[in-house]
């Protein structure tokens, strides 16, 4: 077991974020906030850094590791070409939760991204993320900082509790804006492609680029269709308790989610719903989204670890809209749920 240095930092001109980039300069993995999730980084050009990210994880080593930089100046070493609409793309949305696909580099080693010769590259716009990365001068690849499998942490105290004692630091920070992870688009295909749905939705992309496509296997769980991305293969986003969501007009999802609290009543049941439908359930475990989708999307990883603590067997989900940020939220939801789904 590791001894892991956790310290608190303010803001970026904390001095005590030269240490952690030290850290990362000798080859050492640190947990740090960003905007999406909180990220578990090393040094993405040091091939046994990488290394140590898939084992404080446990994570299979055909799954790539997402490459953090500071400034547009380093990407050019990173990767072999820089198309005119990747140019639209950066402009628009970067700093922020975009990832893109780009062909990479000889000096990226084939462990950070997993066997392919594609990598992932994101500038993250958390200002302690930018000024670690600025520090070290180094690219950083960070997967969100959770055991592989697990829903990916979007507060400190969830991130310490999890992965304490097997990292070498950890930078205690506010809760992550966002709270799901950055959009995956592969921009190395004909026409776009979203990958893993996120906060840059399809409608943002399509304010720059003509075309826009979304991987199949986000949408529908079809065992023919094989996701592009490799992470999207494994199971994930999973609570200890058993999630199921339950779709359908609201009020008949509102009467089933009841019906079913009912029949499982040697069971602790919670309800994870809309703020405007918690007075509705009869439980007493409510794990409450708020109202908005932007709420949901913030809350969705805390809640679900949060539950743990009540000891909670099952979780009954309500469902939301499938637009815009909707689509991310609900891809989340239905990984975590295994894609058991109860129709009211
Ligand atoms: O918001 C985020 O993206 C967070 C923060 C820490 O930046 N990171 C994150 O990393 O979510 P991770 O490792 O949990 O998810 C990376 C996803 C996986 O689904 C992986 O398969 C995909 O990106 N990916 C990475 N490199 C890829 C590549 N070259 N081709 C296709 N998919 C790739
Ligand atoms: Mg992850």
């Amino acid at each position: 077991m590791k001894e892991t240095f956790i310290k608190q930092i303010e803001d970026e001109n904390d001095e005590n974020l030269k240490i952690f980039a030290k850290m990362i300069e000798e080859g050492k993995t640190v947990i740090f906030p960003t905007e999406t999730v909180y990220g578990l980084g090393a040094n993405a050009l040091d091939e046994e850094a990488a290394s140590k990210i898939y084992k404080a994880k446990g994570r299979p080593s055909d799954n790539p590791l997402i490459v953090h930089i500071a400034e547009i100046s380093q990407l050019k070493e990173l990767v072999l070409e820089i198309t005119d609409d990747m140019k639209k793309v950066m402009e628009k949305f970067w700093p922020g939760p975009l990832t893109i696909i780009f062909k990479k580099s000889e000096i990226v080693p084939l462990k950070t991204t997993g066997g392919l010769d594609t990598v992932a590259i994101r500038m993250p716009s958390h200002k302690i993320a930018n000024k670690l990365l600025k520090l070290c001068k180094l690219p950083i690849a960070a997967p969100s900082a959770n055991i592989s499998g697990r829903p990916s942490p979007t507060k400190a105290k969830h991130v310490v509790d999890e992965m304490k004692n097997r990292v070498d630091a950890i930078i205690v920070s506010k809760d992550s804006d966002v709270g799901l992870e950055s959009t995956v688009l592969d921009m190395t295909s004909e026409i776009a492609t979203i990958l893993r749905p996120g906060g840059v939705t399809k409608e943002d992309l399509l304010t720059v680029l003509p075309n826009v496509e979304i991987d199949k296997a986000i949408i529908q769980k079809d065992s023919n269709l094989i996701p592009k991305s490799p992470g999207m293969k494994y199971t994930h986003y999973s609570p200890k308790s058993q999630v199921i969501l339950v779709c359908g007009e609201e009020e008949r999802m509102i009467q089933k989610i009841n019906e079913l609290i009912l029949e499982n009543d040697d069971k602790k049941i919670a309800v994870l719903c809309k703020s405007k439908n918690k007075e509705k359930y009869k439980t007493n475990y409510i794990l409450d989204m708020g109202d908005t989708i932007q709420e949901a999307a913030h809350l969705l990883f805390q809640k679900l670890i949060e539950s743990e603590s009540y000891g909670i067997d099952i979780i009954y989900a309500e469902t939301f809209d499938e637009k815009g940020l909707g689509l991310a939220v609900m891809n989340r939801l239905k990984k975590s749920a295994g894609y058991v789904t109860i129709q009211a």
